[in-house]
This record gives C-alpha cells, sequence and structure tokens, in this order.
C-alpha cells in the first residue's frame, strides 16, 4: 500500500493548511472513541476535464452520518461540497481520492460527545484502485471473514462512522492475514453482508443479485449506481439475503466501492467462482461504469461534478 508523501494542502476548519500541520490534540474526543464521519469520494481525470462522481450523495451521506451522532457540521452542504471542489484544485490534482472527515474535538473525554467542536478536514491525494490495478481484471480471491459485520440493533450500520470500522480493519487483517486479498463479511444471521470497504454482488443465470440495502450493509452510492446500470441494460436485478452457498455456486461475482471501483472475485476460501476469471456480465457492467467515469456516458453526466 502506498504511504503518503507529505505534500500538498489540507482543508482544516475551513481553511488549507500544508499537509505536515494538520495536526489534532491526543486528547481528541474522536481519536479515543471513534466518533468521527466520513467520506470516500473519487475524481476523475477525463477527456473533458476534472470530474468528481456523485459529489451530492456522498456531502448527502456524510451529513446523514453526522446526524446519527447528533454531530452539527459547522458548514452547510453547498460550503463543504465548495470546499472539497477547492481542495482538489488547491492541491492541483487531476485524478485523486477526497477524505472529508468531521470529528469531535478536543474539548472533554466523557462518552457523550456534546460540548466538544466539531472539527472538519478535507485530504486529497492519488490513490489507485484500493484492491491493485489487477484486480479489476484479473479478479481477487476473497475469504469469509471470522468476525460478522456490525448488526443495525448495535450500530447505524447505513452511514459512515470511523469506529465502526474495527470491524472492517478485524476483517481485512484476518483475511490478509490468510494470504487473500479481501475479506467477505457475513452478517450476525449468517447471510452475505459485504467486504470491509465494498459492496458485492453475484450473478447467476444472467441475474444480477446483491443484499438487500435492510441488511447489515452499507449502502454504497457505487452499488446504487451499478444497479441502476445493471437495469438500464437490461439487466434483472434482485437485491435479497443472500447465503453463502448461493454466494459459493454463482457464475460470477464483484465487488463495488469508491475505493475498489468494481473488482472481480475469482475465488472465495479457495472455491472457485464460476470459471474463476472475469465473467462476462460483470465485464459488460464494469465497461459502462468505467466508461460512465470517464464521462464518456452522456446519459449519466449527470452523476459527474466539473472540478
Ligand atoms: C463498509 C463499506 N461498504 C461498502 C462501501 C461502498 O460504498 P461506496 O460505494 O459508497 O463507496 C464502503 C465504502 O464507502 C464501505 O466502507
Amino acid at each position: 500500500m502506498s504511504s503518503f508523501t507529505d505534500k500538498g494542502k489540507i482543508w482544516y476548519n475551513g481553511i488549507f493548511v500544508d499537509w505536515k500541520d494538520a495536526k489534532v490534540h491526543v486528547l481528541s474526543h474522536g481519536l479515543h472513541y471513534g466518533s468521527g464521519v466520513f467520506e470516500g469520494i473519487r475524481c476523475y481525470s477525463t477527456d473533458n476535464g476534472s470530474f468528481i462522481f456523485r459529489l451530492k450523495e456522498h456531502v448527502d451521506r456524510l451529513y446523514s452520518s453526522a446526524s446519527a451522532y447528533r454531530m452539527e457540521i459547522p458548514y452547510t452542504k453547498e460550503e463543504i461540497g465548495e470546499a472539497i471542489k477547492e481542495t482538489v484544485r488547491e492541491n492541483r490534482l487531476d485524478a485523486c481520492y477526497i477524505r472529508p472527515l468531521a470529528f469531535f474535538g478536543y474539548h472533554h473525554l466523557g462518552l457523550d460527545p456534546t460540548g466538544c467542536p466539531v472539527d472538519c478536514v478535507i485530504a486529497a491525494w492519488h490513490w489507485n484502485a484500493y484492491l491493485g490495478k489487477e484486480a479489476a481484471e484479473g479478479g481477487i480471491r476473497c475469504a469469509f471473514s471470522q468476525w460478522r459485520r456490525i448488526d443495525p440493533a448495535t450500530l447505524p450500520v447505513t452511514i459512515k462512522a470511523a469506529g465502526h470500522y474495527l470491524n472492517s480493519i478485524l476483517a481485512s487483517l484476518d483475511a490478509k492475514g490468510r494470504g487473500f486479498d479481501e475479506a467477505i463479511l457475513l452478517d450476525t444471521k449468517g447471510y452475505v453482508a459485504e467486504g470491509p470497504g465494498e459492496n458485492i454482488f453475484a450473478v447467476k443465470d444472467g441475474t444480477i443479485y446483491t443484499p438487500e440495502a435492510e441488511s447489515s450493509i452499507l449502502p454504497g452510492i457505487t452499488r446504487a449506481s451499478i444497479i441502476e446500470l445493471a437495469r438500464d441494460i437490461g439487466y434483472k436485478v434482485v437485491e435479497k439475503q443472500m447465503t453463502k452457498e448461493e454466494l459459493l455456486s454463482a457464475d460470477e461475482a464483484f465487488f463495488t466501492g469508491t475505493a475498489a471501483e468494481m473488482a472481480p472475485i475469482r475465488e472465495i476460501d479457495d472455491v472457485l467462482i464460476g470459471e474463476g476469471k472475469k465473467g462476462k456480465v460483470t465485464r459488460v457492467l464494469q465497461k459502462k461504469f468505467f466508461d460512465t467515469l470517464n464521462a464518456r456516458e452522456k446519459k449519466y453526466m449527470k452523476w459527474l461534478e466539473l472540478v
């Protein structure tokens, strides 16, 4: 995994500071309890300029995440959206990954964060597809994790809060420690949920399946985009509970997510999925998706925001 270069500017509570100066107090609430909310957003360099994919949806989700923890972001959605674009411009980036974060800051360490300031940060940097460039073509090897995905009865699973990601970290460590590329988490009932930072899809007899939004998943913005693209192409997409066996006996499987983009899954726990390579439906969808991201699909220009 590539590390930071320490160059560039970070938007920090409304002003740009040097990368190395974007610091927090060690007694910040968010650092101790994971009481922060964040987004992962991508900007793509295309023949027609640099575009941010589904900026509005990402900003909306950031605010939903904040409200689940009664966090009041001291900026409007419009201001944060503009600051995100400004961060890309300020750093002279074309294609990049963008990370807005809002967290309870330095004031006290009681669990109730009321009274802590809400600090806001936006950083942007070059970050290639999270699972590696080869993953998009050759696919990845996954393992069912021994860790179950966080449950809606325990945490608001549909939002992106920093502390929730301890569950993802454990699953990643588990799968990678056993030599796999990525984990797949089941929910507490034993149904397939998702990856540590990706939604999952399976294809069987030409129909596309994905765990329903009401299950223990983060309903991804990429997931929603892929479902819309697939339906527009003419595929049947079914959102439903998925058993391990259904996933293992699928003809094709793939992950979606902002960081991972779209990655075929070729193996799970050493069982080949379909022919153990990128399948036909995955190929069609991936092309449509990448064409969309690269501003080659007029119909979906509505999802791209010029920087
Ligand atoms: C747990 C989890 N599931 C799924 C996703 C995919 O969501 P999106 O497509 O909005 O990036 C992410 C990434 O944000 C995630 O962290």
